[in-house]
């Protein structure tokens, strides 16, 4: 993270799915740090959590919504020339802390929002300056994942037409995409050479 932050001259750090707070904590963390670190969680008990866990931090702010509407209030206000990483790691609202089961969620754009979240991201920041980072690959292909495959309760709750062709397909005009298979897997999209420069 501390890379790409140093290469790309991200400001801002916007994640999607708080969790506990453990990837926003390694955000935070970072020295030098983002300006600003906005998270979404549409568990209404992990919001407290992390609220609680942030306090201290007058950067860190945890938005309890769902990240599709959340993303599309940001973008709004996130100034348009400042790189920003972009950290989706939104899916299966509460499963994954025991709070619901994987498949409790009905609405698939809530369940799994993560083609949502990139149409919001494109449709507000079109320059194509920021780069994404989507967590947990292994949810929409099998591959050699560090942590193995996706477990088969979990397979059985996502789409059955899995594959990553969606991702290209909002983003592939400004950002190259590279697929990274440590833990449950990564997707990384930066800009592409002409979007690094302005021309
Ligand atoms: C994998 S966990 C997040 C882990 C966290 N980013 C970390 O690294 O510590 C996914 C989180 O996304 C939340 N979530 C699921 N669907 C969501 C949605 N549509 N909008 C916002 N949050 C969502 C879940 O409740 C869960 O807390």
């Amino acid at each position: 993270m501390a890379a790409l932050q140093r290469q790309y001259g991200l400001r801002y750090f916007v994640e999607t799915g708080t969790g506990r707070g453990d990837s926003l904590a390694v955000a935070a963390a970072l020295n030098p740090g983002f300006d600003a670190l906005m998270s979404c969680e549409i568990e209404a008990s992990l919001v407290t959590a992390a609220k609680a866990r942030f306090r201290d931090d007058p950067r860190v702010t945890i938005h309890p919504k769902a990240s599709a509407v959340f993303l599309d209030r940001v973008c709004r206000l996130l100034p348009r020339d400042q790189p920003t990483l972009f950290w989706l790691d939104a899916h299966f609202p509460g499963a994954d802390y025991g709070l619901h089961g994987y498949g409790d969620e009905a609405n698939d754009a809530v369940r799994l929002p993560l083609a949502e979240e990139l149409r919001a991201i494109t449709r507000h920041r079109p320059d194509g300056k920021d780069v994404v980072i989507v967590d947990d690959l292994r949810i929409y292909q099998d591959g050699p994942f560090q942590h193995g495959n996706l477990p088969p309760n979990v397979r059985a709750v996502c789409p059955k037409a899995r594959g990553v062709t969606f991702v290209k397909s909002v983003m592939g005009d400004t950002h190259e995409m590279k697929l990274l298979y440590e833990h449950e897997g990564y997707i990384l999209l930066t800009p592409n050479e002409g979007q690094q420069d302005g021309r």
